[in-house]
């Protein structure tokens, strides 16, 4: 079985690298793709670059060039939910595009012919998720991811996602991911950490818990890989 973990941005998956140890590397299409083996998992790594576009790339480079059968993403997001505060983990439980609208023609936000509003996670993997929370002594929060291609920095628009589409956490990748895995009928996973609160002060606590928060993401993700393995 061979496992893809994707995040999008460099510190995403840099504690991945490091935890992993020995990897190979391939370039491909503008990522770098890392092979390895972990807790006798095969892997493939990458981060994709920020966005829906780039995102969706990656996965499906993962899925059908590297033969990734599983995909789980592990990454920073922002919290709707004011339940969640910096360094919380979020597990989505299905994701949506906040972003996308053709309301115009009398479709709800988030929906084009031939799609979904939203698209749920393997119940699988989530379920090994909250047992890794357990025996980690976490606590995580299951709920609604929303995907856009646009950093949020506004209690306007982030409360207006939050009503929309009843999300609890919003980011820019998780979305396109899912629509590339459940179009390939791979299952995956979503997991974020949480950097900010997608208000006025929002980029400020970005670059503050970028680093702390992709890293107990990364420290999650690698213990689900070890369950994984079992
Ligand atoms: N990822 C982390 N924080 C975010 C935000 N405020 N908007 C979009 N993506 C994010």
């Amino acid at each position: 079985m061979k496992i893809a973990i994707m995040g999008a941005m460099p510190e995403e998956i840099e504690p991945i690298l490091k935890k992993v140890g020995q990897y190979t590397s391939q370039e491909y299409a503008g990522n770098t793709y890392y092979e390895a083996q972990y807790a006798g998992v095969e892997l493939v790594i990458a981060y994709s670059k920020i966005g829906k576009v780039f995102s969706a790339l990656t996965a499906s480079t993962m899925i059908q060039k590297f033969g990734a059968q599983q995909l789980l993403f592990s990454g920073v997001a922002g919290g709707i939910n004011p339940k969640l505060k910096v360094g919380d983990i979020v597990v989505a439980t299905k994701l949506c595009q906040h972003d996308l609208d053709i309301t115009a023609f009398g479709h709800p936000y988030g929906f084009v012919p031939g799609g979904a509003v939203y698209i749920e996670t393997d119940k699988r993997l989530c379920n090994i998720a909250l047992s890794v929370a357990n025996s980690m002594n976490k606590k995580v929060l299951e709920g609604v991811i929303a995907t856009g291609d646009q950093f949020v920095a506004n209690e306007e628009r982030k409360n207006w996602i939050g009503t929309t589409f009843e999300a609890d956490a919003l980011e820019m990748e998780g979305g396109s991911v899912a629509v590339v895995c459940n179009a390939l009928d791979i299952p995956f996973f979503i997991l974020r950490a949480i950097s900010d609160a997608a208000d006025m002060d929002a980029s400020f606590s970005f670059d503050a818990f970028l680093e702390s928060s992709a890293e107990e993401s990364a420290e999650f993700i690698m213990k689900m890989v070890e369950e994984l393995g079992r």
